[in-house]
């Protein structure tokens, strides 16, 4: 059975830098406030007429040309999104059709911070089952069209970015190297803990004045909850994936876990007992960018010669659904 190797990595995130400062002019916080509590201090948020399949397709160009791969090698693609950019379809075909990749599937696919995680294990089946040989992952969201900018909203609206992560995916025969193997859970008992209300299919009509005076059009949570859930889900089912392949964490070179906040990621690094260069952060810079996360990160820990050949990498995350993951991969 083929192995399922990460061959090109791409991230793209808007030009338009948006720092803790600049948000004091929108709502009542401080960067005292956001840094302390999240470690933000600048997230991108997208300029008027950008679209999540635009930065989907200029950061898998980015990845496809790291892989040395053309656009017509990709057989399928899969693309996680909580924001895609219409009700119907979803993301993925306006990423192909700008690709030119003929009729290849598009899958889409929704676990909100989990996505990359979840999209790997789709992905990983697909290539080990012989199905795809080569297969375009890509993490992609647009929070902050969706966000309230008002004091009312901040508690939503400071951590949130937008950005793309791609990477090219293919079977691999070489000793050593890809996909060992990939975790997910998902608690739907925890749903309304961290989500997007309306628009609702099931309400007649689906979008209404209501939803927007009951401040149901943007996304809410309960900060306390889903941290606590954050930092037991995410080291739990890392030791869940490091057991099923007889490795402990001094194993790990290379941890990324979902950037949702500095503290949860200190949090779970603490947990596991991990040295500060075993984990990498980014968050600093872009926010939570939701599915993007992950594959924006390790674009970025390629770039920065964080990763050799043989590597033993993780991947968690934990967002909304409750939903959350593990992977472990060797570079
Ligand atoms: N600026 C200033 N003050 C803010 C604020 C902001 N952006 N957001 C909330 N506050 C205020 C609250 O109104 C509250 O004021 P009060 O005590 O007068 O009522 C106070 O700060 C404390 O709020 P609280 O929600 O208890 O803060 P917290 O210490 O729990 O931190 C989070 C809030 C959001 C940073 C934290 O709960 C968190 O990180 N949760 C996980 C969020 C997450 O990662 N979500 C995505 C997961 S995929």
């Amino acid at each position: 059975m083929p192995r399922t190797a990460i061959v090109g990595t791409g991230h793209w995130v808007p030009a338009r830098v948006v720092t803790n400062d600049d948000l004091t002019e929108l709502m009542d916080t401080s960067d005292a406030w956001i840094r302390e509590r999240t470690g933000i201090e600048e997230r991108r948020w997208v300029e008027s007429g950008t679209t999540g399949a635009d930065m989907a397709v200029r950061a898998s160009r980015m990845a496809l040309e790291d892989a040395g791969l053309a656009a017509s090698d990709v057989e399928a693609v899969v693309l996680a999104t909580l924001s895609p950019d219409h009700f119907f379809p979803g993301t993925g075909v306006f990423v192909a059709r700008e690709l030119g990749l003929g009729t290849a599937p598009a899958i889409d696919l929704r676990a909100q911070c989990s996505g990359f995680v979840y999209g790997l294990q789709v992905s990983d089946a697909l290539i080990r089952t012989r199905q795809y040989r080569t297969i375009l992952l890509i993490g992609v969201e647009i929070q902050s069209t969706g966000l309230d900018v008002s004091t009312d909203g901040r508690d939503m609206a400071v951590l949130f970015g937008d950005g793309a992560g791609a990477v090219v995916l293919q079977a691999t025969d070489e000793e050593g190297r890809g996909v060992l193997s990939t975790h997910l859970h998902a608690e739907g008992e925890f749903a309304e803990i961290l989500w997007g209300d309306a628009p609702a299919s099931w309400r007649h009509p689906r979008i209404s004045r209501e939803d927007f005076e009951q401040r149901r059009i943007y996304p809410s949570m309960v900060g306390r909850d889903v941290f606590r859930h954050a930092v037991t889900r995410m080291p739990e089912v890392v030791g869940e994936a490091l057991e099923a392949n007889d490795l402990g964490t001094d194993d790990i070179d290379l941890l990324i876990p979902h950037q949702a906040n500095l503290r949860i990621s200190q949090m779970v690094q603490k947990r596991l007992g991990l040295s500060d260069d075993q984990v990498f952060n980014n968050i600093r810079k872009y926010g939570n960018t939701t599915a993007a996360t992950i594959p924006i990160a390790l674009s970025e820990a390629v770039r920065e010669g964080r990763l050799g050949r043989g590597d033993l990498v993780c991947f968690t995350a934990f967002g909304s659904g409750f939903t959350w993951g593990a992977a472990l991969l060797r570079w």
